[in-house]
């Protein structure tokens, strides 16, 4: 077992040099929005790291923020959303094996709202965020990446019905779990859609705040993935919101 171990964790140092991934197409309803419209990308596809700093909100800091779309995409409250990752901002790449990412990078997806004042505004702190979906482990052993990664990239949920119309950020995540079993190592991907949100109701989810959600000692951060073969895991965050 030891020398099996070792060999994951070799193979995992190697790919992770290169094996990262960004969000980088929103649909509505399944209408394609455009690459990198209403959206917040870096050049650079690496992870955020550390879960206390502000870059952990809409990625930046060491990845820097190169496309900052002036479009908010609108969608109904109730509306269908559709995201697509990607290796890299070269988008599907069927010969790159490690596109939509390694698929070694197991952990769940996980979907985030905030409400904000101006969804084209640069500040990104003190926003009350509410998760909206979540994708772990399932009991045959299937992570939401791997059905990302199956899914060419695409992961669909539902936007809630119940909340208030206007502008929203859509913060949508992918927590990859190979170099995990000691903080920091857990490598979070995750970019920020602007959103204008229409219809809608009058239910005031209950909010958390980005730094502040996650800890290094959560058990969906600091997790081994490899030894002894996880049959449950928690994915970190609060509980997803429904109407
Ligand atoms: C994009 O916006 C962020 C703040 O959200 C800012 O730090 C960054 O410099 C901007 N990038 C460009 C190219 O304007």
């Amino acid at each position: 077992m030891k020398v099996f171990a070792l060999i994951l964790t070799a193979a995992s140092v190697a790919s992770s040099a290169y094996a990262h991934t960004i969000f980088q197409q929103v649909y509505v309803n399944g209408k394609a929005q455009g690459q990198l419209v209403g959206l917040r990308a870096p050049s650079y596809d690496g992870p955020i790291t550390d879960v206390t700093s502000n870059d952990i909100i809409c990625n930046g800091g060491p990845n820097p923020l190169l496309y900052n779309s002036s479009v908010i995409i609108s969608a109904a409250a109730g509306a269908s959303i559709t995201t697509e990752w990607h290796h890299t901002l070269a988008g599907l790449d069927p010969s790159d094996p490690a596109d939509p990412v390694d698929p070694g990078h197991k952990g769940p997806v996980i979907t985030y709202l905030a409400k904000i004042p101006s969804a084209t505004q640069a500040s990104v702190t003190g926003l009350k965020w509410f998760k909206i979906q979540q994708d772990g482990l399932d009991s045959s052993g299937k992570w939401g990446v791997d059905r990302m990664v199956a899914n060419k990239g695409k992961v669909t949920f539902t936007l809630p019905s119940c909340i208030a119309a206007g502008q929203y950020l859509l913060r949508h995540e992918i927590i990859a779990l190979h170099a995990a079993s000691t903080y920091p190592g857990a490598q979070f991907y995750m970019e920020c859609a602007q959103l204008q949100i229409t219809g809608g109701g009058t239910k005031a989810p209950a909010t958390v705040s980005f730094p502040g959600a996650y800890h290094g000692t959560d058990p969906g951060i600091t997790f081994n993935l490899y030894w002894p073969v996880p049959t449950s895991y928690t994915i970190p965050g609060p509980a997803v919101f429904t109407c």
